[in-house]
């Protein structure tokens, strides 16, 4: 193990066994502290761990750290993060990182100010399978990008802390973006709330790059998916990108663990555009579970705050950028128009 700081994670719901495993093959037990006003997630925490220490409240906590891991509903994350940051403390905040845009300005602001780094929890850059799909595109493997599908959905429980944008959509938002290396233009979004509860529990996003590339998200929890989920107890989804270009498509089903290419482009023969196939092959890009996942970009955070070299998954994009497109998206369901996005 590399030396680090002592880390203090500040949250253990649901994700926190798979964030604590994962620190636990980082850092050992004695530099890992728990926060939890819950004292059953506590208790969980300590028997998950053999000595690592908890407490109720992390302001009690985190005068004894270097690094503040946050994975607590949605809405705390703000306050909690510019807490942390301005006790000058590098900073993981699971995605969605913010509630909006505002507040991952003024996160920004502080980090700035205080020179800590912070990273978002955005999983699916630090997925082999996403990183190899990420390299095949940027060899010319599919030719020019085209189109870009992903499938985030299945009857799940509905969080009670925000909706489908911004806890699923924005997974394949941020690896879309991460994949075609632009930020999308504009979006139009329809959601619905058939439970009432004031938030999407459908939402479908469509979004324009400036390149042509267009990106269509689906997320919810009201149509089936295809697999047990690997971090929701009971769920079944699917979570699934297609990525196509001029000259082939890449095809990944996370779930399965199963990644393909195509190679395949249209020629115009006796006055029609035909698919004229070059075969298709499995990519090996090696399985990962969540613990592995979380591992890498928390190992990936830990380097940061080593060699000072910014994060990928920092503020900017995976904050501010990030949250402008869920900004839209909002805006674009409850105006039923196409919104442009700000920058
Ligand atoms: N990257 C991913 O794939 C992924 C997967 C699951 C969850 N998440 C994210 O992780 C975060 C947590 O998700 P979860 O499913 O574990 O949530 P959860 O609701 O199951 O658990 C949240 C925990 O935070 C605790 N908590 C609330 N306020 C607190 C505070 N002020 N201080 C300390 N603890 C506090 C609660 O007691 C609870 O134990 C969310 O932001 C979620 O979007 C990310």
């Amino acid at each position: 193990m590399r030396s680090s700081p002592a880390i203090l994670q500040v949250g253990y719901g649901a994700f926190g066994a798979v964030h604590l495993d994962a620190w636990s093959s980082l850092v050992p037990a004695a530099g890992i502290i728990v926060a939890d006003p819950d004292p059953a997630a506590r208790a969980a925490a300590e028997a998950r761990l053999p000595g690592v220490a908890t407490v109720a409240d992390w302001r009690d906590a985190v005068g004894r750290v270097g690094a503040v891991d946050i994975l607590t509903p949605t809405g705390t994350h703000h306050p909690i993060a510019a807490a942390a940051i301005d006790a000058g403390r590098h900073v993981f905040l699971e995605k969605p990182m913010t509630v909006d845009a505002a507040e991952a300005r003024d996160l920004q602001r502080r980090a700035d100010a205080a020179r800590v780094v912070v990273q978002g929890g955005l999983y699916f850059r630090f997925h082999p399978k996403a990183r190899a799909a990420r390299a095949l595109v940027g060899e010319g493997a599919v030719g020019r990008l085209r189109f870009l599908q992903g499938r985030f959905a299945g009857f799940k429980r509905a969080r009670g802390d925000s909706g489908a944008l911004l806890n699923d959509a924005v997974h394949f938002i941020d690896l879309f973006g991460w994949l075609t290396g632009e930020r999308p233009e504009s979006v139009h979004a329809v959601t619905r709330d058939h439970f009432g509860r004031g938030s999407e529990d459908l939402a479908l996003v469509t979004l324009l790059y400036p390149s042509g590339v267009v990106g269509h998200v689906e997320t919810g929890y009201v149509q089936p998916g295809r697999w047990p989920d690997s971090v929701v107890p009971g769920a079944i989804t699917s979570k699934e990108i297609q990525v196509s270009g001029s000259e082939g498509a890449i095809e990944i089903d996370f779930a399965a663990e199963t990644m393909a290419l195509t190679r395949v482009r249209h020629e115009l023969s006796d006055g029609l555009w035909r698919p004229v196939f070059a075969g298709s092959e499995p990519v090996a890009a090696p399985a990962a579970g969540p613990v592995a996942v979380v591992r890498a970009e928390l190992a990936h955070f830990l380097d940061c705050i080593a060699t000072g070299r910014a994060p990928d998954a920092g503020l900017a994009e995976c904050g501010i950028d990030l949250a402008l497109v869920l900004d839209a998206a909002r805006r674009s369901a409850a105006d039923g128009a196409v919104i442009r996005i700000a920058s």
